[in-house]
């Protein structure tokens, strides 16, 4: 049993591998955090404060930590909810009534009940445990049993509670295509706050809280926690006058309420979260085997071949027939067929929301295409923005009320298209059949969904900001249900939506518009830390690179783009009879390497050179792959040391190196390491290597 309940003193301790998180009810039938840290034996020894006054400036509920601090009363630091009666009266006072405990496989479910004192609200707090993978996640159910409608202004889904001060928080800020640039700074007194109001993107901040103490890869406290939402979203740090630190993360509440009609519940999003007293790699281990085992597909990620930056809206069947043969004689898997063949599409200003093929472009129809891509042995992928329309296209100019405005205003566009209403009935039902026909009608594998604005002017209704996201989430379930095998891209103007609502929903993410490979380095490594490797798409394209300008060897982009599900993306009829070979030759090493590279453990390793290497390793069972990357080389260059993590010690493992076999031991590999030098800038290798005993051959 990982929870269990000192029914005396009425203290819940729950427990993973190796951690435990600890609350009980106190004096006044109110929750009381008690613990949050690497494993405890029991519950016995936790002892629940009793609330007396201390001072009367410092409130009894301030200085005590509250499990899930809700509105009113004494209470003046970030609140977890806040509901407004029909009487006017807004706050809540709740009462302890009860818990129940569910047990399945994989997981274990504590549901503790509340119920407000005077008005028939319930509030039921969920503890969800994943004693695997050393995860826990809350949420929680509110029921609205009154007579009348109760407006909810805020709802956080936990509060958790960090013993120190003067942690490090680190997220991501950024903007397209500059997505996943990391930060960390000093938690001091005042709040932090990141959030999203755009309904849409995730670009600037993602939804996800890392507070450590100091710590490296593979040392030191770190205390972490993943919202299961995309969009509007709120994250708020705060360290107290009393000695802890405080986080927060539930919906966010800019311009939004939630109105609960008499009846009716609502649920909101999990905040997964864990922690490890041994460093950033536990805590991506950790996120990682969740997500790569509870959350996506088992098989592994086709290589793809986009035609976007090839072709752009510029598309003819004849074309992407001839960069059809050219991809697949390169080893591709998938032939995606990107914007620009539907509608009157030929640039930004037309054709969202005309989903039917442009007969100038497909005299023959797109199963001309489909069949030249399924002859070639390859599936077929095709994109689309279901959520977007154009003012020009014909389904704006027959429903103009179909898309998020005010009637007295002018709707903003962005990228002249505007948003959807996802939230009306109709309008779901449209973009349902619309995609449930393209996949009927022809035979599709994938469906890149693409969103390209974020969400403005939504009309009188304020709680689209968690509904539209929802109705997303509905549509695709429902459409992977008719059509199971048919994988299912996120992508918005590049990595604007990956985060853990959406993944799994979806199965394969864009990381960034940005494709050049050494900024992808960042990017890279950065949503590594929370993202699994397989949920990290990467394309090789061309080089001058449209963004940077920059020009880099093809190898080195190649293998930039081979730490995640590799991609191409360069238009393939321009390459040179060298190129074709040498994509052939990469391709083909990947797929050699993708299990490894797809369903191992990632590794950050630390790179002790003056030198700027990039250093990651790859580890699945008794094969690994190295990868090393050297920008540029400085004055006076001496080369770096690989030291590889997590083998057996007394284990030998042969290396394949340039230069030919090396056999050393795991220890060897692991402490002394292996002496890499890359010559040259933008210079690249991956090195595989596997236990001895099981070499073949
Ligand atoms: C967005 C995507 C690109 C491409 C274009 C098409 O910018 O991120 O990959 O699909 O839209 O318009």
């Amino acid at each position: 049993m990982s929870v269990t309940v000192n029914t005396e003193n009425n203290v819940f301790l729950l427990s993973t591998a190796s951690t435990s998180y600890a609350f009980g009810v106190d004096d006044r039938g109110l929750l009381r955090h008690l613990y949050w840290g690497k494993k405890l034996p029991s519950a016995e020894e936790l002892e629940v404060p009793s609330l007396t006054e201390v001072s009367t400036n410092d409130p009894v509920f301030e200085i005590t930590p509250g499990e899930f601090p809700v509105h009113g009363g004494l209470r003046y630091k970030e609140h977890c909810l806040k509901a407004a009666f029909a009487d006017g009266t807004r706050e809540l006072v709740y009462q302890y009534c009860g818990y129940d405990v569910e047990q399945e496989e994989n997981w274990e479910k504590l549901v503790v009940h509340l119920k407000d004192d005077h008005y028939e609200f319930c509030i039921d707090l969920q503890y969800l445990l994943y004693p695997a993978y050393d995860l826990m996640e809350r949420s929680v159910v509110i029921r609205n049993q009154t007579e009348s409608p109760v407006r909810i202004d805020r709802i956080h889904s936990a509060q958790l509670h960090i013993p120190y001060e003067n942690l490090n928080f680190s997220n991501v800020h950024g903007h397209w295509g500059a997505e996943q640039q990391r930060f960390t700074q000093k938690v001091s007194y005042g709040k932090i706050v990141i959030e999203n109001r755009r309904g849409i993107s995730s670009h600037n901040h993602n939804p996800y809280f890392i507070l450590d103490r100091d710590a490296t890869e593979t040392s030191g406290e770190v205390y972490f926690g993943a919202l299961r939402l995309t969009g509007n979203f709120k994250g708020i740090v705060e360290q107290t006058p009393y000695g802890e630190t405080l986080v927060q993360m539930g919906l966010n509440d800019h311009d939004f309420t939630l109105e609960l009609t008499p009846g009716e519940s609502f649920q909101a999003p999990g905040l997964l979260f864990g922690y490890s007293d041994s460093g950033f790699e536990t805590m991506s281990h950790n996120l990682h085997h969740f997500a790569r085992k509870e959350l996506m597909r088992q098989e592994l990620k086709p290589v793809l071949y986009n035609s976007w930056e090839a072709t752009e809206f510029h598309v003819t069947s004849q074309e992407q027939i001839k960069l059809a043969h050219k991809a697949s004689e390169m080893g591709a898997e998938l032939f995606v067929l990107d914007d620009g063949w539907f509608g009157e599409r030929h640039s930004t200003q037309n054709g969202l929301g005309n989903w039917y093929v442009n007969e100038g472009k497909f005299p023959n129809g797109l199963e001309e295409l489909v069949d030249a891509v399924k002859g070639l042995g390859m599936k077929f992928g095709i994109w689309v923005e279901p959520e977007m329309v154009n003012p020009k296209a014909q389904l704006y100019q027959q429903h103009p009320d179909w898309i998020y405005h005010y009637e007295t205003r002018v709707t903003d566009t962005s990228r002249v298209q505007y948003v959807l209403n996802m939230t009306k009935p109709e309008v779901r039902e449209f973009i349902y059949n619309m995609l449930d026909n393209l996949l009927t009608r022809y035979d599709i594998d994938y469906i890149k969904w693409d969103a390209n604005r974020p969400i403005s002017q939504t009309g009188p209704q304020t709680d689209i900001w968690c509904k539209h996201i929802q109705t997303i989430y509905q549509v695709v379930t429902e459409l992977k249900k008719k059509h199971p095998d048919v994988l299912f891209e996120a992508c918005a103007s590049g990595g604007g939506r990956i985060d853990y609502g959406i993944l799994g929903i979806f199965d394969d993410f864009w990381t960034s518009d940005n494709t050049d490979a050494y900024d992808r380095l960042y990017i890279q490594d950065s949503y590594s830390t929370v993202y699994p490797i397989k949920a990290m798409r990467a394309w090789v394209t061309d080089c001058p690179n449209f963004l940077s300008g920059r020009v880099i060897p093809l190898t080195f982009r190649y293998h930039s783009a081979m730490m995640g599900s590799l991609g191409v993306g360069c238009n393939i009829l321009k390459f040179s009879p060298e190129e074709m070979e040498l994509s052939q030759r990469m391709i083909s090493q990947y797929k050699q390497i993708r299990p490894v590279i797809q369903d191992g453990d990632f590794y950050r390793l630390e790179n002790p050179s003056a030198n700027g290497y990039f250093l990651y390793e790859y580890l699945k069972d008794d094969q690994g792959v190295i990868f090393a990357f050297l920008p540029q080389s400085k004055v006076g260059h001496r080369g770096t040391t690989v030291r590889l993590r997590n083998l057996e010690e007394n284990e030998a493992y042969t290396v394949y190196t340039s230069q030919g076999e090396v056999v050393k031991s795991g220890s060897y590999l692991m402490y002394h390491g292996l002496p890499l030098r890359l010559a040259g800038d933008y210079a690249s290798a991956v090195i595989r290597f596997e236990k001895k005993h099981t070499q073949k051959g």
